[in-house]
């Protein structure tokens, strides 16, 4: 069975993360919003990267990429929107088509979770899934997110909120 580790992002990962971008962009914008053309370029993830360790430098994101025993980055996870003085944070994860079914997006989840209560003492997570997003959703409710409102009710644009309660 292949290996594969979670690590934080770095300012080196941008041809690999492009890589990446690129190869799923159709699967990812099936299932989530679509980035911004923009950042489908070298430039556009070097400021993306650069915006995203800024934010972890100043406490309010952690990056994280899956990769795989060759190196190559087959999936993304981030701790989104830390807020320290209400001790929560957003969840967001994202796999590689090709590596999908083997269980790294709940790899991924679990080590934010771990982060979130090691690293940051956080008291809530949150999700955000659209209803259609079985996967997405299979892998929140293995890892204890609850839906926040009665099955079938969205959110205002399509999304169901999730939580986890870490306390
Ligand atoms: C959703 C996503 C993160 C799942 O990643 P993954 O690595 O395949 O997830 P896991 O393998 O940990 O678990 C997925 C589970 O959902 C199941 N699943 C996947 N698609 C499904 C579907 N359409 N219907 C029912 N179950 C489904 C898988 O069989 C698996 O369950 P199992 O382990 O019991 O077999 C991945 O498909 C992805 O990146 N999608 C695009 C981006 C995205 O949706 N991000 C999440 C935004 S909320």
């Amino acid at each position: 069975m292949k290996s594969f580790r979670v690590r934080e992002l770095k300012s080196t990962d941008a041809h690999a993360l492009l890589a990446f971008e690129i190869l799923n962009r159709e699967w990812f914008e099936s299932h989530i919003d679509a980035r911004a053309p923009s950042f489908y370029s070298l430039q556009g993830v070097v400021d993306h990267i650069e915006g995203y360790l800024s934010d972890f430098a100043a406490g309010t994101w952690h990056p994280f990429v899956i990769e795989d025993s060759s190196e190559i980055i087959v999936g993304r996870a981030n701790l989104k929107s830390i807020n320290s003085a209400q001790r929560s944070a957003q969840v967001g994860y994202r796999i590689d088509q090709g590596a999908s079914g083997q269980g790294l997006a709940t790899l991924a989840l679990r080590h934010l979770i771990q982060v979130a209560q090691r690293r940051w003492q956080l008291a809530q997570l949150e999700a955000y899934a659209y209803r259609e997003n079985a996967g997405s959703i299979k892998v929140l409710g293995r890892c204890g997110f609850l839906p926040e409102q009665p099955a079938g009710v969205e959110q205002a644009g399509g999304e169901c909120r999730f939580v986890l309660s870490l306390r």
